[in-house]
């Protein structure tokens, strides 16, 4: 029996439209079974018509794990401690920060960095603003052979801010700062827990360096992968619609959001992080610590 009804929204399966729930009230464990095990197939999830409140969209988040708090403390909602805020915001007189604009994973400094990530709208542009979702199990898939034997087992440092970020980061609060976890350190391609399937695990904003490799080598392939990864055919494009809360696996897919809006329009979503399992990142991060120590 089905609770809902869903729609893919790609030929390939990336992302899926659920519709007739109400995630404003409590979520039975069959329903959130089912939920996940369509998370774990199509990796981005869009429920249409929700009005949460920031107490309401951190329950709704729970349907997929324990929340994880996020770097920036200074900017969190009113209404639950582990949801965030993003925005346009005016950095300097004409100049705009926009959070999320190129392709990135989120938190991945993160020793154990999050299984997912939802947003929930507040208020919207009248036009643009999209955010774009790149699959990368079907990235790691159409790899030639022969890249996926150089790459099998290189691990990657991912730091709070590439030297090699194609944008600069937003500054950290003290306090922020003083929270922020040791650099993550992470295979190149991860196994997803969820589905059994290979993907690629890139970040272009934090990914710093590979473990036994030159700096130059380092980053020529790099930037070779983000660039096969980021093909159009590998992704799903959401155009966002009041109601919408979207979510999406921090592990399968990258994503970017897009500064194409009138800036006098204020783009505002709730934003909250799902913890992965720490169990997973705990096995593996000792074992990379130990071989870089020895
Ligand atoms: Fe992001």
């Amino acid at each position: 029996m089905r609770y809902y009804t869903m729609t893919p929204m790609t030929r390939h399966g990336t992302g899926a439209e659920i519709s007739g729930l109400d995630l404003s009230r409590p979520v039975a464990d069959a329903l959130k079974k089912q939920i996940n095990a369509d998370f774990a197939k199509h990796h981005v999830l869009i429920f249409r018509d929700q009005k949460l409140t920031a107490a309401q969209f951190a329950a709704a988040g729970e349907i997929f794990g324990p929340l994880l708090s996020q770097h920036h403390k200074d900017i969190r909602a009113t209404g639950h401690p582990e949801v965030f805020e993003i925005r346009n915001t005016e950095v300097a007189p004409g100049k705009y920060q926009i959070a999320g604009e190129s392709w990135h994973t989120d938190h991945s400094n993160h020793p154990c960095p999050p299984r997912a990530t939802a947003l929930h709208t507040v208020s919207l542009p009248s036009y643009g603003g999209d955010t774009q979702f790149a699959n990368m199990h079907l990235a790691y898939d159409e790899l030639p052979d022969a890249m996926k034997r150089r790459i099998e087992g290189l691990k990657a440092i991912h730091a709070w801010e590439s030297r090699y970020t194609p944008r600069k980061m937003r500054k950290l609060s003290d306090a922020s700062a003083r929270a922020l976890p040791p650099s993550g350190v992470h295979p190149l391609v991860r196994v997803h827990p969820d589905n059994g399937h290979k993907f690629l695990y890139l970040n272009p904003v934090r990914l710093d360096a590979i473990i036994g490799m030159e700096d130059s080598d380092a980053m020529a392939l790099v930037n070779e992968l983000i660039a096969h990864a980021t093909q159009q055919k590998y992704e799903y494009r959401h155009k966002w619609v009041m109601g919408d809360m979207v979510i999406w696996d921090d592990r399968s897919v990258m994503h970017q959001a897009n500064g194409d809006y009138d800036m006098k329009e204020i783009r505002h979503l709730y934003r909250i992080m799902i913890q992965d399992d720490p169990g997973l990142w705990v096995t593996e991060g000792k074992k990379t610590w130990t071989a870089i120590a020895t």
